[in-house]
């Protein structure tokens, strides 16, 4: 796990968009937002190797459920010989599909919705629609944490989302934008 393989994978795969997982000060940072005391419906897009899915497996209650969704077909593999609990999920499909996938397996909502995949390789309307599918499958005052290499979110997020938070975590290569988007309750 780790740097090599995201060389080996970036190299194949250009939506891998990263050549090291993001550091662990980043991780802290972002999961420091979650509550991990009640039950908690929490979606991963681009997990990766699972840098934060598997900060999250292990702090969230027994009652939560993880869906990681991921498009690159190694780090799946990956992910799925790591989780045998049933809490967790891998699927291997892409985030635009997120609606889909909650539906399929009944689920209503999600609290969080955390997000590592390249937006700045989509264009200005596929990012904005993915923007408002994600608003659309949280729940009310459930939030999108998204970090990003470009400070290209904060516009739409604030134009789709009740209430942004911006701040940088400079201890992750490179430094990294990372927004917390609330939807309104
Ligand atoms: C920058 S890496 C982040 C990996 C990991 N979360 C980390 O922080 O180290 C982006 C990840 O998003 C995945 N990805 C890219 N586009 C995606 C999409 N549309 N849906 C789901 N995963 C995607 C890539 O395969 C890659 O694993």
């Amino acid at each position: 796990m780790g740097t090599l393989s995201y060389i080996k994978n970036y190299l194949k795969d250009r939506d891998v968009a990263s050549v090291t997982p993001s550091s662990r000060f980043l991780v802290r940072r972002i999961c420091r937002r979650m509550d991990f005391n009640e039950p908690r419906i929490i979606v991963e897009y681009g997990p990766g190797e699972g840098v934060f899915s598997n900060h999250i497996w292990k702090r969230m209650s027994p009652d939560s459920r993880l869906i990681l969704i991921e498009t690159n077909p190694d780090f799946t593999r990956k992910l799925q010989a790591l989780t045998t609990s049933e809490r967790v999920e891998v699927v291997q499909d892409t985030a635009e599909n997120v609606k889909d996938i909650l539906a399929n397996r009944d689920i209503a909502g999600a609290d969080y919705v955390l997000s590592g995949i390249p937006f700045s390789f989509f264009d200005e309307q596929d990012r904005e629609a993915l923007i408002r599918t994600t608003r659309d499958v949280l729940k009310p005052g459930g939030q999108f944490l998204v970090y990003q290499h470009h400070d290209h979110m904060d516009e739409p997020l604030r134009r789709i989302f009740a209430q942004v938070e911006a701040e940088r975590e400079w201890l992750n290569v490179p430094p990294i934008h990372v927004h917390a988007a609330t939807k309104s309750t």
